[in-house]
């Protein structure tokens, strides 16, 4: 089976056709093309994703994004575009959660190439995206991934616990009440002056840095329930730049509030997914979004796991921010339930929620 996978759920334009045959077997998946056109630079200038501009350069970038993802299908030049997407068995979108007018462009061009091709379409959750980038693990790793799984999605718009019982079958056990884990180390980065998206820079100065410099909080880290709050420990580095009236030209002052504030974060994180994955009783855990690219967490949760005999998995970075196929592979999934979606009910849902 080849599926055609559109993702336009933010600020990222995406295209990706994977592979897999389920009667060889679900590890077959490939990757043939993964093209992403980020829209990075046109919102850096506004420190934030623009919903307008987001949606004006998903309409202007998806055709030619669209071609480079089907060119690897081409056997000769003179190969049509519309011969190219014959060679699609099915196709899949991301139809929430996200910015809606985002959504709807993606949303809207998958339903065109379906209707024109007469191929299925199979709607696809953003954050299922994001939890199905790890079965897209080299083949040894993708084994022994085993349920039920605790799954933690952080993004910069999700922070959410998973619990994982089967394939497609998720039971939220917590999320943020106010902002997600990427949004917060965006808005730290703001305060700090890195551009956006701050946390790969965050990240990489924090190296230089001494985590134990400053005490941040570790907003309600032994709550009884799985939910998250980040909205606080953003203001608690904004009074602390103000009434402690650091210089933000000292850059090893930045590293250190880098650090600590990258501590604090990666504590809360690590301790509330153990603690589900104790009380679940997980085989496994799973760390995806775009989040799960920074080394600390990786590192912080690893070490728990192991203390604990259980089966860690992230997504290669490449995979951890949003992209196609990620939503390729849980269209890849969900096809195995065999259900028929009629083009007229597939619509953008920005609050779409999973399970
Ligand atoms: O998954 P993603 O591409 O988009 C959403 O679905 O939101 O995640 C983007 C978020 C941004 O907030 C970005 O700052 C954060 O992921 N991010 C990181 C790192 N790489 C990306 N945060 C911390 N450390 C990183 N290395
Ligand atoms: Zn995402």
């Amino acid at each position: 089976m080849r599926i055609l996978a559109i993702e336009t759920s933010c600020d990222e334009t995406a295209v990706a056709v994977i592979e897999g045959n389920f009667r060889l077997s679900e590890k077959s998946l490939k990757i043939v093309s993964n093209v992403v056109f980020s829209q990075i630079p046109l919102h850096r200038k506004h420190g934030g994703v623009v919903p307008e501009v987001a949606s004006r350069a998903h309409l202007e970038k998806f055709f030619p994004t669209l071609k480079k993802a089907l060119n690897p299908l081409r056997k000769n030049k003179a190969e049509s575009f519309q011969k190219l997407l014959n060679k699609i068995d099915v196709f899949a979108v991301t139809i929430g959660p996200g910015l809606l007018g985002s959504l709807l462009v993606g949303v809207n061009f998958a339903k065109a190439l379906s209707w024109a091709t007469q191929k299925p379409l199979i709607p696809v959750n953003h954050l299922e995206g994001h939890i199905y980038a790890n079965w897209l693990q080299p083949i040894s790793k993708l084994k022994i991934i085993k349920f039920p799984s605790v799954c933690l999605i952080v993004s910069g718009g999700h922070t959410s616990l998973v619990l994982m019982k089967n394939h497609l079958q998720y039971k939220i056990l917590g999320q943020t009440l106010d902002d997600a884990a990427g949004e917060c180390f965006d808005k730290v980065g703001k305060l700090l002056d890195i551009p956006y998206p701050a946390g790969p820079q965050l990240e990489k100065l924090a190296k230089k840095g001494n985590p134990k410099a400053f005490s941040f909080p570790r907003p309600i880290i032994d709550n009884s329930d799985f939910n998250f709050s980040f909205s606080g420990l953003k203001t608690a580095v904004l009074y602390t730049l103000k009434y402690q009236k650091l210089n933000l030209k000292n850059s090893l002052l930045i590293s250190d509030i880098c650090a600590s504030f990258q501590e604090a974060v990666t504590e809360v994180l690590v301790k509330k997914t153990i603690k589900a994955a104790l009380k679940f009783k997980a085989l496994s855990v799973i760390v995806s979004g775009g989040v799960a690219a920074n080394k600390a967490l990786q590192k912080a949760m690893s070490k728990a796991c192991y203390s604990l005999n259980l089966p860690l998995f992230f997504p290669p970075s490449f995979l951890c921010t949003d992209n196609a196929a990620m939503i390729g592979t849980a269209a890849f999934y969900s096809s195995r339930k065999n259900k028929k979606y009629p083009l007229f009910e597939i619509e953008a849902n920005p609050n779409l929620s999973l399970g």
